[in-house]
């Protein structure tokens, strides 16, 4: 091959791998290259796991793998959708209470946020009631409601999509300036603290594991380290080995349940097993109940393999 041929094959190459290696691990069309600082980092923290669920929403209703058929699928799908919207109520909550009122203090905010939350509210409850139809069209001899009930669903869910997505851009393009240009990681992380104490645990667990996991997909090594570190030490475990690998399992294995068309089994949660363990150390050391301790193990163990 002649050496100018050669070198050509070379650069191109070189070339086509630098493009291949600088694609963007998130959904963000905003922040495609994470520079690391502070405000990309909390911004991406808490909106890329809702636009990964966003996109497994739009998988799983797709016609190949959703068709209305299958009840247990309509019923993943409402229990999944249901926790995703409360999570949905939560952040917007929080945006509305804590973060928008501290960043107004020193910034003009764009009506459009907030009318954007009030919209998707009523966007997301209309989803939600279409869990009755859909259930009375699935296999019940009404399946041609149910049919206009799915491309109902589907053309609303485009509409979610659609809707959600463009509100977490433009917040992401009008907040990220103020970040930048006027606050300190200090002042923002005192905002967040107040948020944070007015959490229930349970949205903490939810949002906090949902961080987590999609951190894993969009972040590097430093991301992970920032993000433990902003953990109080006793969350850091709790964080990594129950609220993480909980939503990880629970709540996005559910909607993948629909795409890979195996119906999901979740596994009793940590305090389960707590309890179960702790009532079965009571009964193996009261004697006389030998057999029903025998029973309850018997029984915990056939629990786990059905559920594995
Ligand atoms: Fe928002
Ligand atoms: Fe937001």
């Amino acid at each position: 091959m002649p050496r100018h041929v050669l070198t050509l094959v070379i650069v191109l190459f070189t070339f086509l791998s630098l493009a291949l290696s600088s694609t963007s691990k998130t959904f963000s069309p905003v922040l495609r290259d994470h520079q690391g600082h502070w405000a990309e980092f909390n911004l991406l923290m808490v909106h890329e796991p809702i636009r990964a669920d966003l996109a497994r929403l739009e998988k799983a209703i797709k016609p190949e793998f959703f068709d209305g058929k299958d009840e247990w699928k309509v019923e993943a799908l409402f229990e999944w959708f249901k926790q995703f919207s409360h999570g949905i109520h939560v952040h917007h909550q929080s945006e509305d209470e804590f973060l928008f009122p501290a960043l107004e203090q020193r910034h003009p905010l764009s009506s459009t946020l907030k009318a954007d939350h009030r919209e998707l509210v009523l966007l997301l409850k209309e989803i939600e009631a279409l869990e009755v139809p859909m259930k009375e069209g699935s296999g019940n001899g009404k399946f041609e409601d149910g049919l206009k009930t799915i491309d109902y669903l589907r053309t609303k869910v485009h509409e979610l999509q659609e809707h959600l997505n463009k509100h977490l851009n433009d917040e992401e393009k009008e907040v990220l300036g103020y970040l930048k240009s006027s606050w300190t990681e200090k002042e923002w992380d005192e905002v967040i603290e107040r948020l944070q104490s007015h959490s229930s645990i349970f949205d903490a667990a939810h949002l906090v594991g949902g961080f987590l996991s999609q951190m894993k997909v969009w972040g590097d090594e430093k991301d992970l380290n920032k993000f433990f570190s902003k953990l109080p030490s006793p969350f850091v475990v709790l964080v990594q080995f129950v609220w993480e690998p909980l939503y990880t399992r629970d709540y996005v294995g559910l909607i993948e349940s629909i795409p890979a068309n195996k119906p999901h089994r979740s596994l009793p949660s940590f305090f389960h097993v707590l309890g179960a363990v702790a009532i079965s150390i009571v009964l193996l050391i009261r004697r006389r109940f030998g057999r029903l301790a025998l029973a309850w193990a018997v029984f915990l163990g056939l629990y786990f393999t059905d559920n594995l």
